[in-house]
């Protein structure tokens, strides 16, 4: 018989409207890397809240199986005591404590009512080790990337003794040189025993740490497998339901005039003699996707922020279809016809406690009211197109943007964009958290809007994505503009080679 260390057998879970899991079946063996994949909405993150006792057992059917005994978690505490513990999308991170401070919040060990510092230090020195952090302990957390806190965070888990490590789209927010640091120590971790469930919509992760699968398809489960049988054309096949053949819709756009023109853009990095941004020239025309790829902190989003208003000091000039323009706040912009996408949704993207209709219509109320009254049925008739143009998963549009899954919830923000009216969209990361069959979709509803004359800029550190959706190609890199490619001439390797140019002087490529 099979070691299993965590049982899930036939949990079915239903909100309002949604029958979130319908069945679910997940078996986890001692000691593997377990990879939860599917679709948007698929169930995933509802499986694991289920394991992890976010929702209580009286609130679904089904057995859950830790170590063969029977368990019902009715609250987080009580599946950490089972040795279950949940490293969240979200960081659970005290921002202004120190490293020891934070490892041991809620955990102190104490001592004859004293907390024993110097326990706490020997032992978050052995605990850092095990994740491969090598900051000094004082570190205040807000000073280390998100990369680092992620670590931080197994290493606050492992100290409550965690036998079972569940990851929800960890690699969502951290460069591919944080991933791959996480995927190194995962696999450490598991060397010494650990168990770990690991959710993603990079199917290359997947198959780079996972020793077995189990596939979700709209709350069934649809199959487990080792990773050894399975490609990543098969697993597709399984998360979707159907053959997906193409991953980037490539039409030819005629790009015409210069719609967005930036010149000798700078902007000083606070409090600091540096630049964020270092004399950036570039432009985009009606008619084409230009793509601006970068590392994450090459300067990237604050191009795009200082753009929209939101980043201020900067110097240099803006032309919008050949008119010099001002932009000091997101609703100058907005009015100008430039829209942002941010790629922080949590943080810029939604009203999280009002529903599809209200975050949909929230930037383009004014087109939609007569005398500051807001039109209804226009409201209405708005949102249940974009929810029908991206394929939001949702019973309705009165829905709470917050119970949305993560990659719905993103589909939300693009649509209510696109109702801006834009003449120039900027997308930061436009299908991160997005699954692999609706990114396809929010590409055709790209080229769909170029050809109606928008023009867009695409900002992505997924360079498959770059080089498969954009028709220009700038490269940014330490506050530069450090190369220039037509999507013809473009690869992979010439865009890395731009991306690690950093400080040296810029050259058209
Ligand atoms: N609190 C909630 N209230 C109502 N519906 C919910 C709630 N949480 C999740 N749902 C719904 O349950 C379904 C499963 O959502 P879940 O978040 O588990 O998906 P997921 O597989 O994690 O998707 P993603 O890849 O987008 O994160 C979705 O239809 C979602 O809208
Ligand atoms: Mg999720």
């Amino acid at each position: 018989m099979e070691d299993y260390i965590l049982q899930m057998e036939n949990i079915t879970k239903a909100f309002p409207g949604v029958k979130a899991l319908d069945d679910v079946t997940l078996r986890v063996k001692r000691g593997e890397i377990h990879a939860l994949v599917g679709e948007n909405g698929a169930g995933k993150s509802t499986l694991m809240k289920i394991l992890s006792g976010v929702y209580p057992a009286n609130e679904h059917t089904g057995e859950l199986i830790v170590n063969g005994e029977r368990k019902e978690f009715k609250t987080i505490r009580e599946s950490e005591a089972a040795g279950i513990v949940i490293v969240h999308q979200e960081l659970n991170i005290f921002g202004n404590l120190s490293i020891v401070e934070n490892v041991f919040f809620g955990n102190e060990s104490v001592r004859y009512g004293v907390i024993n510092k110097y326990e706490q230090q020997i032992k978050t020195e052995e605990l850092l080790k095990k994740v491969s952090l090598e900051d000094s302990l004082d570190t205040p957390v807000n000073d280390m990337g998100t990369g680092k806190q992620q670590l931080l965070e197994i290493a606050r888990a492992i100290n409550k003794n965690a036998s079972i490590l569940v990851f929800d789209e960890p690699s969502a927010s951290l460069t591919e040189d944080a991933t791959d640091n996480l995927l190194e120590v995962l696999r450490r971790l598991k060397e010494n025993g650990m168990t770990c469930i690991y959710i993603s919509h990079k199917l290359s992760e997947v198959f780079r740490t996972a020793d077995s699968v189990t596939i979700l398809r709209d709350g069934k489960t649809v199959v487990t497998k080792p990773i050894s049988e399975l490609d990543e054309e098969k697993m597709i096949a399984y998360m979707v339901g159907r053959d997906l053949t193409e991953k980037y819709p490539r039409v030819e756009h005629t790009a015409t005039d210069t719609v967005l023109e930036v010149s000798n853009w700078s902007v000083p990095k606070p409090y600091s003699d540096r630049m964020l941004l270092d004399n950036i020239n570039i432009y985009a025309r009606k008619g084409e996707i230009v793509g601006i790829a970068g590392l994450m902190g090459a300067g990237r989003t604050e191009l795009a922020m200082s753009i929209f208003g939101v980043l201020k000091n900067s110097a240099g000039v803006l032309k919008l279809n050949d008119k010099q323009i001002v932009i000091n706040n997101p609703d100058q912009a907005i009015s100008a016809g430039i829209s942002y996408v941010s790629e922080d949704r949590k943080r810029y993207g939604l009203v999280l406690g009002q529903n599809i209709k209200q975050n949909i219509s929230l930037p383009s109320l004014r087109r939609i009211s007569a005398k500051g009254v807001i039109d209804a049925n226009r409201e209405i008739i708005q949102a249940e197109q974009g929810v029908k143009d991206f394929n939001i998963i949702t019973p309705s549009i009165e829905q709470l943007t917050r119970n949305l899954s993560g990659g719905n919830q993103q589909k939300v923000i693009l649509s209510k964009w696109l109702l801006t009216n834009p003449k120039v969209l900027i997308l930061d990361e436009p299908t991160r958290g997005i699954d692999v069959g609706a990114k396809y979709e929010i590409y055709q509803i790209m080229n769909k809007l170029v050809d109606q004359g928008v023009c867009i800029i695409v900002i992505s550190s997924e360079l498959p994505e770059v080089l498969g959706i954009c028709d220009r190609i700038y490269v940014i890199s330490a506050g530069k503009i450090t190369g220039e490619y037509d999507y013809r001439e473009a690869t992979q390797e010439k865009l890395l080679v731009s991306m690690a140019l950093g400080s040296r002087p810029v050259g058209k490529a």
